[in-house]
């Protein structure tokens, strides 16, 4: 059977609704689902994904079968449907390195077997659970331990999904070393389904092609996960912004004052995420047009609709012998992919490639 064998690199709240969408496209898979863009991508259905491993350092996690991990209290995404044939998947120790740096420390607890959990050892279990493809879906900021787990799947030569905005992808050297080993590396930096970046460059773009001039962006975002703990330190999200300020300048925000990022953490929002976008330009005659916009969505499925094209992207990739960033395809999965493209043009690529 067909089939695309995936780990998670950090079994948060991304993670536990990917899961859920697989389980979801597992229990009917003819049926096409809500949000999901693609049926198949390269001839593989989000029904063919297996969740095979998962790797976390938090004790409430660790050493559980993955649908168990997913009730530890960190968790705040909704519980929309049980998981299925992956429910008894094992969530493994990892090295901590910086994964639990800033807030974080505070409210997850160390496991005690990450304590001695070696990079070795994380691959030893891509290999033995023949994984096709790694996501790596950890704190943003923790680049150590996000290295770690590329350096990991490069030895047991597994494909990465960097849904962090981290620099792996965009990081020449990295690129090279997987195209090398005859791997793919995509990212950096998921973009969401229908999030802040999707809405925001669709309206910049709608503007730039009726000829107007841009004047001013912003955007901003607030939520209540251990994401937006996490970037409500400064210490930590300094790749966020510079990952958002890359998707409004692949969309043509050149050379105006503009701001995209993580601005707050409000407990009571969970995993609500609201942003608000503002865009002034200039249109006929020099009249003024300005847009306000606030999108509110769910944070962590919102994720789970790219992780679901991605895993299959990096697959189909696989299949047909490519590696590396698989550059101009990827390009609408992410924020900062090593080459930015608009959204139409990147949707195009996209859909030309797995179709
Ligand atoms: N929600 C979205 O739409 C979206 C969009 C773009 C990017 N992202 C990025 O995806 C990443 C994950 O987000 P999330 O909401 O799932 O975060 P989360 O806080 O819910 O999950 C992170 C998980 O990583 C674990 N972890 C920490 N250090 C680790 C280590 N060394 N090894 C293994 N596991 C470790 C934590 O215990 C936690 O379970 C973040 O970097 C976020 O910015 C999310």
């Amino acid at each position: 059977m067909k089939s695309v064998r995936v780990a998670l690199a950090g079994a948060g709240n991304c993670a536990w609704s990917f899961s859920q969408f697989v389980a979801q496209a597992q229990a009917d898979p003819e049926t096409r689902l809500p949000g999901l863009m693609c049926h198949t991508v390269g001839g593989y259905r989000l029904s063919d994904v297996r969740i095979v491993a998962a790797f976390d350092v938090d004790a409430a996690k660790v050493g559980l079968p993955l649908a168990e991990a997913f009730t530890a209290p960190a968790i705040c995404a909704t519980d929309f449907t049980p998981l299925g044939v992956d429910r008894n998947a094992p969530v493994l120790a990892a090295p901590v390195l910086d994964g639990l740096a800033g807030p974080l420390g505070a409210v997850v607890e160390l496991a005690e077997s990450a304590r001695d959990t070696t990079q070795e050892d994380v691959s030893k279990a891509l290999a033995e659970h023949e994984v096709d493809v790694l996501v790596i879906v950890l704190p943003t900021g923790a680049s150590q331990a996000i290295r770690m787990f590329a350096n990991a799947a490069l030895a047991a030569g597994v494909a990465v999904v960097n849904a962090t905005p981290e620099e792996l992808a965009r990081d020449v050297d990295l690129r090279r070393r997987f195209a090398d080993a005859g791997l793919v590396l995509l990212g950096d930096d998921l973009r969401s389904h229908v999030g802040a970046t999707s809405l925001h460059t669709t309206l910049i773009e709608l503007l730039l092609s009726r000829g107007l001039v841009l004047a001013s962006t912003y955007q901003l975002n607030v939520g209540g996960n251990t994401d937006f703990l996490n970037l409500a330190d400064a210490g930590r999200s300094a790749s966020k912004f510079a990952s958002k300020a890359n998707a409004l300048r692949a969309a043509g925000v050149t050379d105006v004052d503009g701001v995209a990022g993580p601005t707050g953490f409000i407990g009571h929002l969970a995993d609500t995420k609201v942003c608000f976008a503002n865009i002034k330009a200039t249109s006929v005659l020099g009249s003024e047009v300005e847009i306000d916009v606030k999108l509110t969505v769910e944070d962590s499925p919102n994720a789970a609709g790219v992780i679901a094209n991605a895993v299959r992207l990096g697959k189909t990739a696989t299949d047909r012998g490519l590696s590396g960033a698989v550059e101009d395809a990827a390009a609408i999965l992410f924020k900062s992919p090593p080459r930015g493209l608009p959204e139409s043009e990147a949707r195009a690529a996209f859909l030309d490639f797995v179709s």
